[in-house]
């Protein structure tokens, strides 16, 4: 830990982030035992054509994955790990954060240089202009309350529309901001996590299985420009072929340990 200390005290540190690091939030991940994708197949969920066919053919399916996963992260807030990289963001240290997470908590956190490669589960996007709209937790705890009062598959399609609405520009109707399986990533957040990493000595990355790409090639981009890559996971992870330094910790654990050292 020592090594990786004084790394980070040199600066220019990126941190790429998974879902491991809201785990102790509360937040399942989605790979590995009890991962949410044990529970959900992705290629219903989390694909354009999966949830068309789930939202005609079987809306409850649908809202009941929906109201799961919202309300694990409307109840959860950021834990020690978010607010440590939030401070490591303030004294210098780290210059950006690249997130696979779309559960908003860097923000929440107080990291203000966040690139959300995933999208983020509170906007809404005009699929037509690009127009995006964040929604308040409140509006979106609403929608949640509202559609676990309703089983008729006719009212779940009617209070999932009335929520997404009609884009403001163009009138399209809206989506969510969440980037689904073989849609690409949002283009302004792929220039920003490469500006961060163009300039980064350290890759920290933090709770990711690294199977997903384009996303998992931001840390292997960073080091072939000759940046150390640090990996923190409590498992083995693939991004440990490419890893410097191998922190086999929570993300919990790694920064109360880090800040000890800083
Ligand atoms: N601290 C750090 N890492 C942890 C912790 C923890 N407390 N708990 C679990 N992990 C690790 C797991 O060992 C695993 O390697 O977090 C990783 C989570 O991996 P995934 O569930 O695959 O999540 P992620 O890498 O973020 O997935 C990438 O896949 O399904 C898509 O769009 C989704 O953004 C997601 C992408």
């Amino acid at each position: 830990m020592k090594e990786v200390a004084e790394l980070i005290k040199n600066g220019a540190v990126v941190a790429f982030c998974g879902a491991g690091l809201s785990a102790e939030s509360g937040i399942p991940t989605f790979r590995g035992k009890a991962g949410l994708w044990e529970k959900y197949d992705p290629n219903l969920y989390v694909t354009a054509s999966g949830i068309q066919s789930l939202f005609l053919n079987q809306p409850a399916k649908l809202k009941n994955f929906i109201v799961e996963c919202y309300e694990l992260m409307l109840d959860a807030k950021p834990n020690e790990a978010h607010l440590a990289l939030s401070e490591l963001e303030r004294k210098g240290y780290i210059t950006g954060i690249i997130t696979q997470n779309i559960d908003d908590f860097h923000f929440q956190a107080g990291s203000k240089n966040v690139a959300q490669v995933h999208g983020n589960a509170y906007t809404l996007e005009c699929p037509s202009c690009g127009f995006s709209i964040k929604k308040e937790k409140a509006q979106w705890r609403a929608l949640i309350n509202k559609l676990k009062d309703t089983d008729s598959d006719k009212k779940i399609i009617a209070t999932m529309l009335k929520f997404l609405g009609k884009c403001r520009m163009c009138n399209h109707r809206l989506e969510s901001g969440i980037v689904l399986f073989e849609q690409s990533l949002p283009a302004a957040e792929v220039q920003k996590s490469y500006a961060y990493l163009d300039k980064a000595k350290v890759v920290l990355c933090i709770g990711t299985s690294g199977v997903v790409y384009p996303a998992a090639s931001f840390p292997l981009y960073a080091k072939e420009k000759g940046a150390a890559i640090v990996t923190v996971n409590p498992q083995w992870s693939s991004l440990e072929a490419v890893s410097d330094f191998i922190c086999r910790k929570s993300a919990v654990d790694f920064f109360k340990n880090l800040l000890l050292n800083l």
